[in-house]
């Protein structure tokens, strides 16, 4: 019974193996936090934990509790305006103009398992064990403004999930201005904040900065998530370490605009909140209406980044990702756009195929420009007509062609986007994100379709069922290659909505789409990985980490990402070299030992690689399908870190520990420099296991205390001519 209520001290108390959450309501119905942490045991009263004191200046609960306030306590819900001077997660504006909110207990229940959530993306549970979900209703007495607090409590993948609804139970409107998902006070402010930013090709950069006075935020205001913050933040200890330390770990399963806000008090407590961002939102509640959050994950460890990192992985593996896909091995594939990009032929592409098939990889993925008048990308998006120039018997037919070689076949879409000049655009102007009178501003050469108008969803499903229908595709890759601008509706009432309706109508083509096509691979893509984010993982199980593929830099782009996002979830391809992002070579042993730690795939033209090449390909496919569940399944462990030195080291562990691979990358060619171990992680102490590369028979805790040496000769000198931008695979196997 992982959610207790004690009725005398009136306490809540909701624990997994990992954490507890403890809160309490006080006279006369605050719900105050007492504690977020790591779990401790169940007792009937934690009372010595709420702190309250008589300070000047405060504003006072009553004449009585004069050391009652609520800018002092630690809250559940704030708001503002009633006495708490720390930023809310709540405000509106009722029909009088006000924003006050006194928001008072007013019942709870408790329940087996998860609730979904209506038309957004949640985590769920496969059986009602696996979760006990406590609601707790807060009222406003004079508007009647409700606001129930979920709290999932999951068992088997030790994480608590929260999120908000919010009902007009009363005879007025009302206007949502702040909704947030999750708030959580903390008791100080020693924490790093640690955050993922980055920009289109360098996405989800390693950020670590002390937590100071006053207000820390990060978000997004595209539209999307975006790729220069992530929706997640780590709260860690200054000793938190990789492997060892306390950290918290907050993470929004949505794709819109979001906002996350550390507050740091001058009395040296902490607030932390995260929902969707304030700007621009405005939601109408008329009587009766409700209003649902987005869901936040939290979890705890004190096993480093490395322990938050795995629980979100499995988490968000089996308990977010969803369908046909979610266990399977991902299919190799060779995608054609750094190939050919929109210069192409069905003949061009069979070749590529041919040879992908003789290399053994199992899916070839058609990009961008198979569409009329695509060409170049100033046109063509919208109509979703095939380019008979380019197939002149029509897409089906070269998919059945995919199809009869034994190959999966893939399609690149980016039906949330409208060139001038199509036909859609030129029939539905209205169906265009923009402000009649104001200058409509290109992104990319396009234009953003209004997904808060059901017509425009109705019309892109039509289409894509065509199309999918047509090619029997196994795989679909949606991009989404602009942020949005000129944010405003033809069709809707309130504008305010307009952000977050258009992020519903995205997931509700997706539901459709998977609905109708449930065994279809959908990867989601927004130039790379700018809307690599939890929600869209429930749509999409993988997605195209980044547009920058060169070896190196996918060390750092797959080391971030890997904060949060199991390795299953990113698309990793070899390219070809020189690089077409940073014209850098790197060799392709290298390129490969960087994209197995995710889907894997070639994004080259296949028929121009050297005889060599070709083999090495063939390799290292064999080698991917045969490693490729260790990979995308195992337990992956960050080691050494892009971002702090000249190497970048993690392994990867399978679940009976019988089976691992850690990959050594070095950046830059050293000379006459120390001698080097690592420590690896995560495997049996008692069992013996073979290494490769240095062929020893070692048992597991020797390989985690001694440690593996990875220097080699050309720590002394470049005599061997190693080079820059060497790595190695150790596979490292049980022995009987
Ligand atoms: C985006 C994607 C690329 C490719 C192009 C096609 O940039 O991230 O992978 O699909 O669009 O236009």
């Amino acid at each position: 019974m992982p959610v207790i209520y004690h009725e005398v001290s009136k306490t809540f108390h909701l624990y997994n193996t990992e954490l507890s959450h403890i809160f309490k309501i006080i006279e006369p119905g605050y719900l105050v936090n007492l504690y977020f942490g790591k779990k401790i045991r169940d007792r009937e009263n934690y009372d010595h934990l709420l702190e309250t004191a008589d300070r000047s200046m405060a504003v006072t609960f009553s004449d009585e509790r004069t050391d009652l306030s609520l800018e002092h306590l630690k809250l559940e819900y704030p708001v503002y305006g009633t006495g708490d001077l720390r930023n809310p997660s709540l405000d509106v504006t009722a029909e009088n103009g006000s924003h006050l909110l006194d928001l008072r207990f007013e019942s709870y229940t408790i329940q087996k398992g998860k609730p979904s959530l209506p038309h957004l993306p949640a985590v769920y549970t496969e059986a009602d064990e696996e979760a006990d979900t406590l609601l707790v209703t807060l009222c406003d007495q004079k508007t009647q403004l409700k606001v129930v607090l979920s709290y999932s409590i999951m068992n088997l993948y030790p994480a608590l999930i929260r999120s908000a609804k919010i009902v007009n139970a009363g005879t007025e409107k009302i206007i949502l201005n702040n909704a947030m998902s999750l708030s959580v006070d903390l008791p100080d402010t020693d924490y790093d904040m640690i955050t993922l930013t980055g920009a289109w090709a360098r996405e989800r950069t390693v950020r670590r900065q002390a937590v100071h006075e006053g207000v820390q935020s990060i978000g997004s205001l595209r539209g999307i998530s975006s790729s220069n913050f992530n929706p997640f933040v780590s709260l860690c200890r200054k000793n938190c370490t990789e492997t060892e330390g306390e950290t918290f770990g907050f993470s929004l399963v949505y794709s819109g605009c979001w906002l996350a806000e550390v507050q740091a008090d001058t009395y040296h407590t902490l607030r932390m909140h995260m929902g969707i961002h304030p700007q621009g939102f405005a939601w109408h509640l008329d009587p009766g209406d409700t209003f649902q959050t987005p869901e936040a994950v939290m979890v705890y460890s004190d096993e480093g980044l490395n322990g938050m990192s795995q629980i979100f992985h499995e988490l968000y593996r089996h308990r977010l990702a969803r369908g046909y896909w979610r266990d399977r091995e991902r299919p190799i594939l060779v995608n054609n756009w750094e190939a050919t990009y929109m210069n192409f032929n069905e003949q061009k592409l069979l070749e590529i195929a041919a040879r992908a098939k003789e290399i053994g990889i199992e899916m070839f993925v058609l990009d961008d420009g198979w569409f009329e008048n695509r060409n170049s990308d100033h046109t063509g998006l919208g109509d979703w007509q095939c380019d008979r120039t380019k197939f002149p018997q029509g897409l089906g037919h070269f998919t059945q062609k995919l199809h009869e070689m034994g190959l999966l076949a893939g399609i690149w879409i980016e039906p949330e986007m409208v060139n001038m000049g199509t036909r859609m655009f030129n029939e539905h102007p209205e169906w265009v994100i923009h402000e009649e009178g104001r200058i409509l501003h290109p992104g990319r050469h396009q234009y953003v379709l209004d997904y808060s108008n059901p017509d425009v969803i109705d019309d892109l499903f039509e289409k894509l069922d065509r199309v999918f229908e047509e090619t029997r595709v196994d795989y679909v890759k949606w991009d989404m290659n602009r942020t949005l601008s000129d944010v405003y509706s033809m069709t809707l009432k309130n504008q305010g909505e307009l952000m977050h309706r258009y992020t519903l109508g995205v997931y509700s083509l997706y539901e459709r789409l998977i609905e109708k096509y449930p065994k279809i691979l959908f990867e989601s893509c927004s130039s790379g990985g700018a809307r690599f984010d939890p929600g869209m993982l429930y749509y999409a199980p993988q997605a195209w980490t980044s547009d920058d593929t060169d070896g190196y830099e996918r060390q750092k782009i797959q080391y971030g990402t890997s904060f949060v996002y199991p390795l299953s979830s990113m698309g990793s391809h070899v390219s070809a070299c020189p690089n077409h992002q940073l014209n850098r070579t790197v060799p392709m042993y290298t390129r490969a030992n960087a994209a197995y730690f995710g889907t894997f795939g070639y994004e080259l033209d296949l028929t121009k690689m050297t005889d060599e090449e070709t083999e090495e390909a063939k390799q290292q496919t064999a080698f991917m399908k045969q490693y490729r569940k260790l990979f995308q399944f195992g337990t992956f462990w960050r080691l050494r870190s892009p971002f702090e030195t000249n190497e970048t080291i993690w392994m990867t562990v399978s679940k009976d520990r019988k089976q691992a691979v850690c990959a050594y990358f070095r950046c830059l060619q050293e000379i006459n420099t120390g001698f080097r171990r690592i420590r690896l992680k995560g495997l049996d102490p008692d069992q013996l296991y073979h290494v490769s590369v240095l062929d020893i028979d070692v048992c597991g805790d020797e390989l985690m205390h001694a440690g593996l040496v990875i220097s080699d000769q050309s720590a002394a000198s470049n005599r061997d001519g190693q080079g820059d931008f060497v790595s190695r695979l150790y596979l490292i196997d049980a022995k009987d």
